[in-house]
Parts: structure tokens; sequence; C-alpha cells
């Protein structure tokens, strides 16, 4: 069963009369399969799912894309309660308040910063962003109380950032990285790739292609940092780094899962992607 929620007060209400293991899903909309793949595990392993769905303000740039974000409440519906059709005893929450104030209420000014992981990469180049993000997550997860909560890992630092913020202020909350779902021709989902041309999504490939490669290199022992170095030539590139896996870091010298981050500019559209790679 699938329950609409678009008042703070209602989701209070329901949350405080309810007792079982809760899953939460928050995203901003525009659902895709990468969305529906978090809320399918979350179905899987607990009793109820909160899903939220808010473009939140907070983490958009003044220049950014917060006015022209897509808005399809109608089809998320749907395609939520498709995904609970597979399990029949399901209850799915989805909490789509009707405005920011329902979220943020007039007063409630705090941030929450994640020092270190917030001016790096992503974060270096949105200012602000992850303020953004780790303050409408954390306000999140006050009001829906989850044991457990889905994140895609197409947006690593992102899930970095969630995971330092939960060990920071100690939250009971366990946060679970999901992978990354892909088109056929390799190209990660993503709410974003609908602002593409037919021309720049078939371009766009090199991102896909260029994640791959360095993976090969890693795999098969080499170094890859010629090859990066030479792809960097291609100024759309906003970054194409590696980082170790667990921790983050810049150091990767004795990193036994490495990450490769890559954002490419297509046109105004940045595409960030990821892949990771054990090294033996
Ligand atoms: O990944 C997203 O969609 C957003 O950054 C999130 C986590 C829902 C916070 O607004």
């Amino acid at each position: 069963m699938v329950t609409l929620i678009t008042t703070t007060a209602e989701l209070k209400q329901r949350r405080s009369s309810e007792s079982s293991t809760v899953g939460f899903v928050p995203t901003m909309g525009n659902l895709h399969q990468g969305h529906i793949s978090l809320l399918k595990e979350a179905l899987k392993n607990d009793d109820v799912v909160y899903l939220s769905i808010f473009v939140n303000p907070k983490q958009f740039g003044p220049n950014e894309d917060f006015n022209r974000y897509p808005r399809t409440l109608e089809n998320d519906i749907n395609l939520i309660t498709e995904a609970a059709l597979d399990f029949p005893n399901s209850q799915v929450f989805v909490y789509a308040p009707k405005d920011a104030q329902e979220v943020f209420p007039a007063g409630m000014d705090q941030t929450i910063s994640v020092q270190g992981l917030d001016n790096i990469l992503e974060g270096k180049i949105r200012p602000g962003h992850f303020d953004g993000v780790a303050t409408v997550v954390w306000r999140l997860f006050d009001l829906v109380k989850p044991q457990r909560a889905y994140f895609g890992l197409k947006d690593f630092q992102q899930y970095h950032v969630i995971k330092q913020m939960v060990k920071d202020l100690a939250l009971p909350i366990k946060i679970q990285g999901m992978p990354i779902i892909r088109e056929k021709t390799g190209l990660a989902l993503s709410s974003r790739n609908q602002y593409l041309t037919a021309e720049q999504k078939e371009a766009s490939l090199i991102l896909y292609r260029t994640l791959s490669t360095i993976k090969e290199l890693i795999i098969s022992g080499k170094n890859p940092q010629d090859y990066m170095r030479d792809a960097l030539k291609d100024p759309n590139w906003n970054y194409l780094v590696l980082r170790d896996t667990e921790t983050f870091s810049e150091d990767i010298t004795n990193s036994k899962n490495i990450s490769i981050l890559a954002v490419y500019q297509m046109g105004n559209t940045r595409l960030l992607d990821n892949m990771q790679v054990e090294v033996l």
C-alpha cells in the first residue's frame, strides 16, 4: 500500500504511532530505476518504508537548476506503486511536502557541515552544496527516524558526507550505499540526463568509456596516470581523480579498493559518475 503524506504534522503523527523497523529513501523526485532500486532494497529489508520527495533549495547554488529541476509527483507515485506490487504486504509512505516551510519552518536555521569533505571535488565546484545536502538529510532523518537509509553510490561524495555526518552526530542509522544503475550504453541513470539532447547523450558515453579504461588499467596492474593526464586535455572534465573507496583519501598507496570519480561537462549539464576497482 502506498500512502501520500504532504504535511510534516501528518508525518510526525504517523511516526509516533509506529514501532516497526523503518527504512528511508530520500529523493528529490523525478524517479528513475536508480531510485526504484533503492526502494526495492528497502522493501526487502524493512517493515515500513518512507520515501521523501523534496527538491531541497538549500543544496542548489544561485545559478543552478533549482527552478527547472523536474517535478513529476504523479509519475513518481505511479512508479512507486508499481514497484510496491512485488511486495504485497509492504507499506510505503511517500513524504512529499507541499512547500519548503514544511521541512524548514521559519526560525529553523541550523546548518550541518561535514568539514573536510565539503570543500573538495563537488564541494569545491558547488560551494555550500554539501552543507545543503547534510542539513536536509539530517532534518529528514530527525522527522522520519529510520533505522536504515539508502543512498545511490552515483553520488559517491554525497554518500561519504552522509556517512561522516551520521558518525559525527552518533545517529543510530545504518547507511546503505546502492550500486549505480546504468542504461545499456553505460550512461549512469540520473534525473539530469533528460536535459541532454540526443547528440549530447551519445557524446556523453566518453564518461563511461574513460572510467572503464582506467578500471581496466588498474586491474591489469598498470599505472593509469598517463592515460588520465592525456584524457584531461579535454577541458570538459570538471575532474577525473582516484580516491580510496573506504576513506575517500587522496592517498591510495595502500588502498584495497580504489574509486575513480569524474564529472564531465556536457553543455550545461554536469554528468557525475564513478567506478570502484578492487586492488589485488
Ligand atoms: O541525492 C539526492 O537526491 C539528494 O541530494 C538528497 C539526498 C535527496 C538530499 O536532497
